[in-house]
């Protein structure tokens, strides 16, 4: 399983790099304006395009995902040849995200214009990760369209089923991949019982088919999620750098390392 870097942070993707764990770059709206923010807060002044452009420097011969903020078919198509044709000579490597679905509401008239945008892109040869995805069949209606990488959000679901039953919760804590039982009841959102149950089930359907699509699995919040995720077959997981951290620290290994380290014969160390 590839593991991308979730985050529009220079530092924590150039750390990520550093460590040698990065496959690849995810941003999208939010993290940016987290990023811009820092930067702001920190009194540097930010020329959007040389940090974009250092980016893509930093993660040089791996994907880095760019999010386009239109949400009409055309809107979506100029804006993602505009970055593509902008950033993608910096390393070839840019990918655009295209929402699944960029209607706002049911009466909207744009349910399908981010299939038309992912179409049109992807049949002149821009690569698509396709974002926002809630259900099986909105990967499956994506991987159609021609998506390079399909983007399930399994955090942001696992939420949604734990506030839908009223459960206080953290973020960051684990939600089974088997879900939960309330009352003799399994929690579910329309038969996804979990976002790692909503990666499972894109997974299998686009195997099932022999989609060149990849599932990416995004909105992961803890390392049991990563294990979960690479345990259902998904090709990417995306991981904010704290994430990343966690899922090499063991108290028996910090142990284990002192143990070690007391024991070492001066002789041996010094061969
Ligand atoms: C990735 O591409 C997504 O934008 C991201 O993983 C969302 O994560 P969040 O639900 O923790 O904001």
């Amino acid at each position: 399983m590839k593991i991308f870097i979730d985050s529009a942070d220079i530092d924590e993707i150039r750390q990520a790099y550093a460590w040698g764990v990065a496959d690849g770059v995810t941003t999208n709206p939010s993290l940016l304006k987290q990023a811009v923010e820092k930067r702001v807060r920190a009194g540097q002044p930010l020329d959007l395009k040389a940090y974009i452009t250092q980016i893509l420097q930093v993660a040089e011969n791996t994907p880095v995902s760019l999010e386009v903020t239109e949400y009409t078919a055309q809107g979506m198509i100029q804006q993602g040849k505009r970055l593509y044709d902008m950033f993608n000579k910096v390393a070839d490597n840019v990918y655009i995200k295209i929402p699944v679905n960029p209607a706002f509401k049911e009466e909207d008239g744009t349910h399908f214009d981010g299939l038309r945008a992912i179409r049109e892109l992807t049949a002149g040869g821009i690569p698509v990760n396709c974002t926002l995805i809630f259900t099986p069949e909105q990967a499956l209606l994506a991987a159609k369209a021609g998506a390079n990488f399909v983007s399930p959000f399994a955090g942001r679901i696992d939420d949604d089923i734990r506030k839908k039953a009223n459960l206080q919760f953290d973020k960051t804590a684990y939600f089974a991949a088997s879900g939960m039982m309330e009352k003799d009841n399994v929690l579910e959102d329309n038969g996804v019982v979990s976002g790692i149950d909503l990666v499972d089930q894109c997974v299998q359907i686009l195997e099932q088919y022999g989609f060149a699509t990849e599932v990416l699995a995004a909105s992961l919040r803890n390392p049991r999620q990563v294990r979960d995720a690479a345990l259902v077959g998904a090709h990417i997981a995306t991981l904010p750098s704290a994430v990343i951290r966690d899922m090499l620290k063991h108290h028996k290994t910090f142990e284990g390392m002192k143990l070690f380290t007391a024991d070492i014969v001066a002789e041996y160390a010094a061969l």
